[in-house]
């Protein structure tokens, strides 16, 4: 019985992708004739090449366009006067049903792009013609690990070679003409619950790697390896070893005279690891030859259980600057100090010449607008704070002070009683790259406003996965009042803004209808793109943000988009994907109707007649599946069992977006021997739903099942919330 449910369940899912056109079929169009690339210049690329990106607009080198990671092209030939003749030139199907972050790199003719499980393609840049895919076969049991989906964010290209961190730990590197493996190393202590998301970057021989899993339970570090072997060359961690004693790694010295005195001697981050995973911004500093990495937030996140000490906790939430060659420590800013709201400060790292001096003479700056609602200016050289001002409505500080540390409010620590705070740890800015126009002057930010709750939790860190210290089950009713969902919905905002970063002031800005927006590319035609989880890619005028194009691309389109131009042609293209942190964790947030969760590459060009083809996905029946069951009490057990086991994968509530099944009208809910065969056996982990047993009693998962089963009756009478 639990076997054929397993075997069904495992062929819907790929029914479903082939429904969506897994086998590689072209809702594509225009035949094109083929991209000229010379047999012998696969991806050859050396370190002057991507310091010289900006002058060479036609390609796209490097995860953020190029070394300051800008993401504004010198591109022209579409712009504010044509840009509304854009149409589809090519659309290539990445085959999945979950998130794509993906932002395309096109070097020597070719572009190369991932998908959800680190999934590496190689595409004709003209045609979307696929000349290769790369499948590393991950386990999707270690989808588990994923905070915030099974994404990847794209590869690094040097030297014949194309780098992926794959979501497992592995970094490996592929021929660049034919995607075989050259070297595979794993960076990670796979026993740990960490992942790779982001794209590795490279220089002078070394690819730079992270990791995340700081909900999880990990210690941060960044990798440098020898491009050519895949030997560890440097490491640098970003919290100390519990013992606060030398690592024999890069970071050992400026642990020994300035972070281990940040750190106490007791709480969970000596077992833990106390997090400040390098999940994404990682930039190489050409000019000094250094890289520059945002460090994210700690393990757990609520600092009272993590440290009781309260001390700053470095190098959690900082921008650190390291030498490039030795990884030794160069400078640090830390933009939350005892971090305990989850304000990474991973996202983009900008550097750029800012025209700050009198007389407007330039100093080089690294920019970042964090989750934590605060967009710093500080000196790239020094690390030396220059300006900082909120993007967005904050409430847990009332500014910065002269040094750049914020004026926390007291109530916002959560002690005592909940706090009500904005940004939520979904950010006031999250993985979605921004950009920065030179010309003008400008960073275009995707920002949101998405509110949460902070309440303390007693738990110990070992009985949940998500190891946060944060209880996510506080003030949920076991009965939705009418409108709550409505409501809920209200708090949300999400905008582009066009951020000024000398006046630290907004220029313009545009509001979504949705919180979680797009990341966003910049352009010499006076254009910046960006997309929309419902699936809207649009244009606006640098300048004034009015919006001159869009396009609906039937998918969620949060990736960065990337520009280049071929044989006098400019493309614009993007990859979309309906998933990662928000379509998972706050599936109540969504209309009704969602886009087709598709995954695609999808590439513009002035007079483009393509087509995007709507695939119809089987429909949900929305009907419970079993009688209700369970007393009060064993709902109450169940609501909070599902809050901190459950919902950050199949939705607050009991709501899904669709990314993962929405519980409520799954059969197993209906069938108590199938849903423990899922939840406590482990029947379902080849397809990414691994066993509870280590978390739940069989009388909890039950309770869960009652509590799912009572939500789903709710919700088919028209009471509580939301489809
Ligand atoms: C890390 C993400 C994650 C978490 C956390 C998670 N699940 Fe899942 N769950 C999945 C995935 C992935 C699937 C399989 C999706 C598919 O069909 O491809 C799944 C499928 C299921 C199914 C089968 C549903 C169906 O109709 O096919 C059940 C039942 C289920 N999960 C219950 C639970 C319960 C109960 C919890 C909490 C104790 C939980 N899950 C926590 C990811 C998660």
């Amino acid at each position: 019985m639990r076997k054929l449910k397993t075997i069904i369940a495992a062929s819907a899912a790929a029914a479903l992708l082939a429904a969506c056109g897994g086998g590689g079929e072209q809702a594509a169009t225009t035949p094109e004739p083929e991209a000229e690339t010379s047999a012998a210049a696969f991806a050859a690329v050396d370190t002057a090449r991507i310091s010289n990106a900006a002058e060479t607009p036609e390609e796209w080198l490097t995860y953020g366009g190029t070394y300051d990671e800008q993401r504004h092209s010198r591109l022209t030939k579409i712009d504010t006067d044509n840009v509304d003749q854009l149409g589809v030139a090519w659309t290539y199907d990445l085959a999945t049903t979950r998130g794509v972050e993906s932002t395309p790199i096109v070097v020597d003719g070719v572009m190369y792009v991932t998908s959800a499980w680190s999934v590496v393609y190689a595409l004709d840049p003209v045609t979307g013609e696929e000349l290769w895919v790369y499948d590393p076969d991950v386990d999707r049991a270690v989808g588990v690990n994923a905070c915030c989906d099974v994404v990847n964010r794209g590869v690094a290209v040097y030297d014949g070679k194309i780098y992926v961190g794959v979501i497992d730990g592995r970094l490996e590197a592929l021929d660049a003409e034919t995607g075989d493996v050259v070297w595979s190393t794993i960076t990670v202590d796979q026993s740990k619950p960490y992942t790779i998301t982001g794209a590795p970057r490279v220089a002078n021989g070394k690819v730079f790697i992270g990791n995340g899993g700081a909900e999880l339970g990990v210690r941060g570090y960044l990798s440098a390896y020898d491009a050519d072997t895949g030997k560890l060359v440097w490491r640098f961690y970003t919290t100390p070893n519990p013992n606060k004693t030398a690592d024999n790694a890069a970071s050992d010295a400026v642990f020994a005279s300035v972070a281990n005195d940040t750190w106490g001697d007791e709480g969970a981050w000596t077992e833990d690891g106390g997090g400040g995973t390098v999940w994404d911004a990682i930039v190489y500093d050409d000019r000094n030859d250094r890289v520059i990495f945002g460090v994210g937030n700690g393990s757990p996140w609520n600092q009272r259980v993590r440290d009781p000490s309260a001390g700053d906790n470095l190098f959690l939430s900082s921008i650190v600057a390291v030498d490039a060659d030795t990884g030794e420590y160069v400078w640090h800013f830390q933009t939350t100090p005892g971090e305990t709201w989850d304000y990474t400060a991973t996202q983009t790292i900008i550097l750029a010449d800012l025209p700050l001096g009198e007389d407007g003479a330039t100093r080089r700056v690294a920019m970042q607008a964090p989750k934590n609602g605060f967009y710093y200016v500080i000196d790239a050289d020094t690390g030396e704070f220059i300006s900082g001002e909120a993007f967005v409505p904050v409430n847990w500080a009332t500014g910065l002070d002269e040094n750049g540390r914020p004026m926390e409010v007291e109530e916002a620590r959560y002690a005592d009683a909940p706090y009500l705070q904005t940004p939520g740890p979904l950010g006031a800015h999250n993985w979605q790259p921004m950009a920065f126009n030179p010309d003008l002057n400008l960073a275009y930010i995707p920002a949101q406003e998405i509110p949460q709750a902070y309440t303390d939790d007693p738990l110990t860190p070992d009985s949940v996965r998500w190891n946060t210290g944060v209880d996510f089950a506080a003030g949920l009713p076991l009965d939705p009042p009418e409108g709550l969902i409505e409501a809920l919905r209200a708090t949300l905002k999400g905008r582009l803004i066009a951020w000024d970063p000398v006046a630290q002031e907004a220029r313009w800005s545009v509001e979504h209808n949705n919180a979680w927006n797009g990341g966003v590319l910049s352009t010499a035609g006076g254009l910046v793109f960006q997309g929309r989880l419902d699936g809207t890619f649009a244009a606006y005028d640098a300048a004034t943000g009015e919006r001159l194009w869009s396009y609906d691309v039937k998918s969620g389109a949060a990736s960065g988009p990337g520009t280049f131009e071929i044989d006098g042609e400019q493309y614009v293209t993007i990859t979309t994907g309906f998933g990662s942190a928000f379509t998972l964790a706050a599936g109540y947030a969504l209309e009704e109707t969602v886009p087709p969760m598709v995954g695609r590459v999808v590439t513009f060009k002035l007079g483009g007649n393509g087509f995007i083809e709507t695939v119809d996905l089987p429909e949900i029946d929305r009907t419970p599946k079993g009688e209700p069951f369970g007393d009060e009490e064993t709902l109450q057990v169940g609501l909070v069992q599902y809050s901190r086991n459950c919902m950050v994968c199949h939705g607050p509530l009991v709501i899904s977006s669709g990314v993962l099944p929405d519980l409520r009208w799954s059969d197993y809910a209906g069938n108590a021997e199938a849903w423990a065969g899922a939840v406590m056996d482990g029947n379902l982990s080849s397809i990414g739903m691994v066993s509870f047993s280590d978390q739940l009693t069989n009388e909890e998962s039950e309770a869960i099942r009652a509590y799912v089963l009572d939500q789903a009756h709710l919700a088919a009478d028209g009471a509580g919330g939301s489809p």
